[in-house]
């Protein structure tokens, strides 16, 4: 009876044993991984400022206090449908949409149809590799290095590759609803923007005395651009970026809700869609790429150890 017992004993610790190195080898893959993911990362952190980045995005000429460039853009020829000429042709925004999905997005319909595409796939790529698109190295007719300075080059870079979101994720496309809290929305608002909007919305008038646009409306009748000017600011003023004041997307998504409560001069756009209102989603998810490298590293890494282990223990 004794020495089988032993026997079994030893049979176990046997087993165990290769088990034991391959978690300690997968513990070291997993730590080598890391570093080498650090290391590759840490050469391509943006160079510019991502929030400036945005305020060019919205209006270059106007955040550099410099005058248009003369006629339209050349790639304006490209298109027949939007009918605007002269310096808006040349606003990044203007081709590629305040939801950065071009013909994919908002912009897909209406005045501000262009059918040229968004600038969501460069998301992540690497400096070098978006900057070719702004200094005409992808298209001639894409230069802005004759116009855009360096420094201002490099934050438009940062911003496309680190600042852009899906705003289907606080917008509600249909029916231009904002998918966020309008009580927490008002509590923000009142903080931070009562000062210069007024209560109402109605302090400022973003359009003529006759003709007036507040806040309430800019809410509904463009949500996606009210979004952007929340996060960047408005270019050439002093209105905070939320994106400086480290605000959640939700917290954004929270603030438009509200807005959209405000009153309007304009006839508001009904909202039909109300069931989406019950959307809750946590929009601080989105953009949080890197935990999903590392953790895409470490199972390959793992998936790499064992199948050498069993490779070795075949061989044997
Ligand atoms: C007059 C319209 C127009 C304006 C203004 C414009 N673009 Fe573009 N952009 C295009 C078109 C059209 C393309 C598609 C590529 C091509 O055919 O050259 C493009 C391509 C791009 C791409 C590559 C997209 C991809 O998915 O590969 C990026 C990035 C980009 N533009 C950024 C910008 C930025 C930043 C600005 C403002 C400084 C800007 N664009 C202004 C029309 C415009
Ligand atoms: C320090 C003053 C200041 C504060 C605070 C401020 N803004 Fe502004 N905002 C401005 C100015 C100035 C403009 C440009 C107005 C103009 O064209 O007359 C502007 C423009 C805007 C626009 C763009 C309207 C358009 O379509 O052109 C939106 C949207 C907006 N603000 C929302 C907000 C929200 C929401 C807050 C709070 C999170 C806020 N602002 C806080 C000063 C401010």
């Amino acid at each position: 009876m004794q020495p089988t017992k032993i026997m079994q004993n030893d049979k176990k610790q046997i087993r165990i044993q290769p088990a034991i190195r391959l978690l300690v080898l997968s513990f070291i893959g997993i730590a080598f991984g890391l570093v080498f993911v650090q290391g590759s990362h840490a050469q391509e952190v943006p160079q510019g400022d991502p929030v400036e980045g945005g305020k060019l995005y919205d209006n270059w000429y106007n955040a550099l206090d410099q005058d248009p460039p003369e006629g339209n853009h050349p790639l304006w020829r490209r298109q027949e449908d939007n009918p605007l000429t002269g310096p808006k042709t040349w606003r990044c925004q203007e081709c590629h949409g305040w939801d950065y999905k071009g013909v994919d997005g908002a912009y897909g319909e209406g005045d501000h149809f262009t059918g040229f595409s968004g600038v969501q796939g460069v998301i992540g790529n690497s400096n070098e590799d978006i900057r070719a698109w702004l200094d005409g190295t992808r298209d001639a007719n894409h230069n802005f290095a004759p116009y855009i300075n360096n420094t201002a080059l490099d934050d438009l870079v940062a911003f496309l590759r680190t600042k852009q979101v899906d705003m289907a994720l606080m917008i509600d496309y249909d029916s231009r609803t904002a998918l966020g809290d309008k009580e927490n929305g008002e509590v923000l608002y009142l903080e931070t923007c009562v000062s210069c909007h007024g209560e109402d919305g109605k302090r400022r008038n973003f359009a003529t005395a006759i003709n007036p646009v507040y806040l309430g409306d800019v809410a509904w009748q463009d949500p996606w651009r009210t979004v952007h000017k929340i996060r960047f600011g408005h270019p050439a003023s002093n209105m905070p970026a939320s994106e400086n004041l480290g605000w959640t997307l939700q917290e954004v998504a929270d603030v438009l809700a509200f807005m959209q409560t405000l009153p309007t001069a304009r006839p508001p756009i009904d909202p039909t869609q109300e069931s989406t209102r019950a959307m809750a989603i946590r929009l601080e998810e989105q953009g949080e790429i890197i935990p999903v490298i590392y953790a895409t590293v470490a199972i390959m890494l793992i998936i790499l150890a064992s199948a050498g282990i069993s490779a070795l223990r075949k061989s044997k």
